[in-house]
């Protein structure tokens, strides 16, 4: 079965399946191991630190497959964009705030443009603007999303049906090829993942962080905006984040405002961090960490995806 989409030929890869540009883990080796593996590898540009670009894109954009690389839209400005731009990639993918200023840089360049929406006005917004694929982003999803968001299963639909005939990928608590099918079921044209692909040998994250994918459920699985505000991260606390477990939300949960005003417990928090008692990073992770039970190659599990996205919709197909 073929599982040829809109999504699959305007970038030219064979599955309907793409790296999430998850800031930081999503770095040149994950990307390109997607993307050689058959589906498209975005880089996590996150704020577009020049360093970080230099060291990473190389490694994606030297390989000849299609790529794209992803950025924070409030955290960025249009020189961010340009120098990504630079590079080459097919696809650039903004998410998290207006992206409006950034059309004309992609559009000028030749690249693709992704645009990530949590709600339906995101969602006209970004075909207003001219999108060329919409990624709806369910709550169920890994690290940060819109506090007001919504969904997969009811949003994905919802969006296809607005955004028509702009393609839509679903985004957010998919994991394996059930997750993939039942994306291509909803109407999407294909699915992004991410946590999924944190658990794979070539992210760009801790052992210990893989360690604790493999060991996690999505009932302990939780959004807040507890940890950013603990670690004075710049993220705005309208976009809480989707984690496990911490002794941190344990700590603080339903005291953020008071967390915010106390710059001891941010100090505490730095100096746990220093001794060991609490992970480096919080472990980002969506609810369908359960599904997660290997650490393999990205390039493999891309392919194994694949084939059982092809088997779910067959047997989907069968009394
Ligand atoms: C570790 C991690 C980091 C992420 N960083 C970003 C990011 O920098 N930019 C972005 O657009 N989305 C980011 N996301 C969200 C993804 O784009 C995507 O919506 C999400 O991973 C999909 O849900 P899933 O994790 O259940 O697959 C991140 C997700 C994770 C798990």
């Amino acid at each position: 079965m073929a599982l040829s989409t809109v999504f699959t030929e305007m970038f030219g890869v064979r599955y309907p399946i793409a790296l999430a540009p998850m800031g930081g883990a999503a770095g040149g080796a994950l990307a390109s191991a997607v993307s050689r593996g058959g589906g498209l590898g975005m880089l996590g540009g996150a704020y577009g630190d020049p360093e970080w670009l230099a060291r990473e894109v190389p490694i994606v954009a030297g390989a000849g497959e299609p790529w794209g690389i992803g950025f924070l839209t409030w955290g960025i400005d249009v020189a961010v964009v340009e120098r990504a731009l630079e590079y080459g990639p097919r696809a650039v993918m903004l998410s998290f705030g207006d992206p409006s200023p950034y059309a004309e840089r992609v559009r000028r360049a030749g690249a693709r443009w992704i645009l990530q929406v949590t709600d339906l006005e995101e969602a006209r917004r970004a075909v207003d603007v001219g999108a060329d694929v919409i990624v709806a982003q369910g709550t169920e999803s890994g690290g940060h999303g819109a506090r007001r968001g919504r969904s997969t299963l009811p949003f994905v639909p919802a969006v296809v049906d607005l955004a028509a005939p702009v393609p839509v990928l679903a985004a957010g608590g998919i994991a394996d090829g059930r997750g993939v099918a039942a994306a291509l079921v909803l109407g999407a044209a294909g699915a992004v993942l991410g946590t999924r692909f944190q658990a794979t040998t070539e992210a760009l994250v801790d052992p210990s962080v893989a360690e604790a994918l493999l060991a996690g459920r999505g009932q302990d699985t939780e959004r807040s905006t507890v940890l950013d505000i603990a670690r004075g991260s710049r993220w705005p606390s309208k976009y809480p984040a989707r984690t496990l477990g911490h002794p941190y939300l344990d700590r603080w949960r339903g005291r953020e405002a008071e967390l915010a005003a106390d710059p001891r417990a941010r100090q505490d928090y730095q100096d746990d961090v220093a001794r060991g008692a609490v992970p480096p990073q919080p472990v980002w992770a969506g609810e369908a960490v359960d599904l997660i039970t290997d650490l393999p190659s990205a390039a493999d599990l891309v392919a194994t995806l694949a084939t059982r996205t092809e088997d779910a919709l067959t047997r989907a197909g069968r009394r």
